[in-house]
């Protein structure tokens, strides 16, 4: 049956019947021969008996203190699952039967005992048990391939996530950084007529100063030529490398420097400032100028999507790999990551941006201002700025909920 010799405990109150069970049992399950533990009785050592050094159990039905079925259930609450044989008299079906339904895994009937009876009874327990044993270790190996899967599938959905992240980051760069190079040049080709056409005027406005009307018509054409000049200005910034000077500034004295300018008028227009500012006052080397800017436009829109006023919650909160660890994990492993990063939110509950919309937003001249409030040239100057300083801008819309605009700026020593 198998190479080690099976340990069976017998529990059998008649020493005539004991000894020709054993007999049987020698005999029908030879070599290796079997290590039989009998008691004549039970009760008090049922404590102390440990039933989870047999392999299988056989019980007589009657014991006289205890019957075999107690005994019987006694094991298996224990939890005790070996398989276990009770002896019944001749037509006790009814024992039989409770025997069963109480956990045994055969029953015998003691004046039909023979060699063939008891090893056939013996094998198909052991059966069970081995196929029981089998079916466990099946059921646990798939339970662990099911949640192998789970983690592979999850750590799968998390790579396509930041594949897909980096490539619209490696798109957006690589689209906008061609579009600079085309508006580089046309900015050259159109400053150099606009100059002409600035000069020309000056001196017509200084040679026909008595002409009021003319004047008036040269006045209104230096004021489209400004702003023509903003336009260049700002699209140059945009497209240009370099002319950043880098110095080490504190995040939160640049942005209450661009809100105290701001504050009053979007008061104004009913709209609140909440600050949420880090108070560790992490200085950061910034080109102060370029990231007032940012700051600037992306106050601005938040105002101009908050025009039936609303909140704009402004916050700054250094990462560092133990304080965030989630967005260190998130953040692509290949990519070099700064020990610590500044970043800074602007929240607003205004009118959100159409799903659509979103990765046109930081293309320049996207815009759905009407034509005298916006060029649409903040963001594609804003990112532009943060890009050159080795940081991200993203932003977070829902429509007719807000705009949450994530910069994060990386912290260097
Ligand atoms: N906070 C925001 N809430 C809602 N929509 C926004 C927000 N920020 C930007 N947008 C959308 O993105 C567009 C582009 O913004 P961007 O700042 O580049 O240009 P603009 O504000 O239209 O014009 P400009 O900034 O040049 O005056 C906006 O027209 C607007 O549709
Ligand atoms: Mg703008």
């Amino acid at each position: 049956m198998t190479s080690k010799p099976l340990k069976i405990l017998i529990i059998e109150d008649d020493e005539d019947d004991a000894f020709y069970i054993k007999d049987l049992l020698k005999e029908g399950l030879g070599k290796p021969a079997p290590i039989i533990d009998h008691h004549s009785s039970i009760g008090s050592r049922l404590k102390t008996l440990n039933p989870f050094q047999y392999d299988l159990a056989m019980f007589d039905y009657r014991l006289g203190e205890i019957n075999g079925i107690e005994l019987l259930r006694s094991f298996r609450e224990q939890g005790c699952d070996i398989p276990i044989i009770l002896f019944t008299g001749q037509g006790d079906q009814e024992v039989a039967v409770e025997a069963m339904k109480a956990g045994a895994t055969d029953y015998l009937t003691k004046g039909k005992l023979s060699t063939e009876s008891v090893t056939q009874s013996i094998r198909y327990a052991l059966k069970l048990r081995n196929e029981a044993a089998l079916r466990k270790q099946t059921e646990e190996k798939l339970k662990k391939s099911h949640v192998d899967l789970t983690l592979a599938h999850r750590e799968l959905q998390a790579s396509m996530k930041k594949l897909k992240t980096a490539q619209n980051q490696i798109l957006r760069s690589e689209k906008l950084a061609g579009i600079g190079r085309m508006v580089a040049g046309v900015c050259h080709e159109i400053l150099n007529p606009l100059n002409i056409i600035s000069g020309h005027s000056q001196s017509l406005l200084i040679d026909k100063s008595t002409d009021l009307e003319l004047c008036q018509d040269l006045e209104s054409i230096m004021e489209e030529i400004q702003r023509i000049s903003k336009i260049i200005s700002s699209l140059l910034k945009f497209s240009r490398k370099g002319n950043m000077e880098f110095k080490k500034a504190d995040i939160n004295i640049e942005l209450e420097s661009v809100l105290s300018l701001i504050e009053k008028e979007m008061q104004l227009k009913g709209i609140e400032t909440i600050r949420k500012f880090d108070p560790n006052n992490l200085s950061v080397y910034i080109d102060t100028d370029g990231i007032r800017q940012v700051f600037l436009n992306l106050i601005n829109n938040a105002k101009f999507a908050m025009n039936g006023g609303g909140t704009l919650t402004v916050s700054t909160e250094v990462l560092t790999p133990e304080t965030n660890w989630s967005y260190y994990q998130e953040k692509d492993s290949t990519a070099p990551s700064p020990e610590k990063v500044m970043r800074v939110k602007f929240a607003d509950t205004g009118t959100g941006i159409r799903k659509e919309d979103i990765e046109k937003i930081f293309e320049p001249f996207f815009t759905t201002k009407p034509e005298e409030k916006g060029t649409g040239l903040g963001l594609s100057v804003s990112y532009a700025i943060i890009e050159k300083h080795g940081g991200s801008l993203e932003v977070e819309s829902e429509l007719d909920v807000g705009t949450t605009i994530i910069i994060d700026l990386p912290i260097r020593e």
